[in-house]
């Protein structure tokens, strides 16, 4: 594949003008958009505005719509704060940190009717500027800011937009009645909805 030369942004405006010129197209080099996001040298300076954090868990900050292309958000996570098992409902997600650490614990996607526990593919800690991708292709994962003492903040890239699609998965529940259930999220990830599907 033809390697994409990479323009290093100097500030957080400059990589939102980037990402608007890639995500033109509806084919999206994953390498190229990582390799972009990884170049952006974390300023807080320019991203603070963003990064409202909660006592109790952790934040979604919108940041930039993406022309309708993608959804470019801060989380904001406490100590000790984490997220649950969920997929990406076909979305690219990319994952840069901005501050701190996150663990990043992937999992496989489990058998319809497996009412077992997740199986663990890997686990990795992220550091301050790297970027992570996942996709469903991938698996599913969690992510969780671990340390007691450090907060953590990260730049979310979901393309197709979350803001449209977004649903997270819970580890399958023991349940007779249900092949699988979803907490589908509000338009602001604000509070979680229970929505079942039946056989
Ligand atoms: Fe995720």
């Amino acid at each position: 594949m033809e390697q994409t030369e990479v323009v290093k942004p100097e500030t957080l405006d400059d990589l939102i003008k980037i990402l608007h010129s890639i995500f033109e197209s509806d084919c999206i080099n994953v390498e190229e958009v990582q390799n972009l996001m990884e170049s952006y040298e974390s300023n807080p300076q320019e991203w603070m505005k963003y990064a409202k954090f909660d006592q109790y868990r952790y934040t979604r900050n919108l940041v930039d719509k993406g022309n309708g292309k993608f959804n470019l958000m801060v989380l904001c996570w406490g100590e000790g704060h984490g997220s649950s098992i969920h997929d990406h409902t076909e979305s690219h997600c990319f994952m840069k940190l901005l501050q701190g650490q996150l663990k990043e614990t992937l999992f496989e996607w489990p058998e319809s009717k497996s009412h077992g526990d997740m199986v663990q593919k890997s686990q990795r800690i992220l550091q301050e500027n790297k970027v992570a991708y996942i996709n469903d292709s991938i698996g599913l994962h969690r992510v969780e800011n671990v340390s007691h003492t450090e907060c953590a903040v990260s730049l979310h890239l979901y393309s197709p937009p979350f803001e449209t699609l977004g649903t997270l998965l819970t580890p399958f529940p023991a349940s007779p009645c249900l092949t699988q259930q979803k907490y589908l999220l509000s338009r602001k990830w604000e509070e979680l909805i229970l929505s079942c599907f039946f056989h």
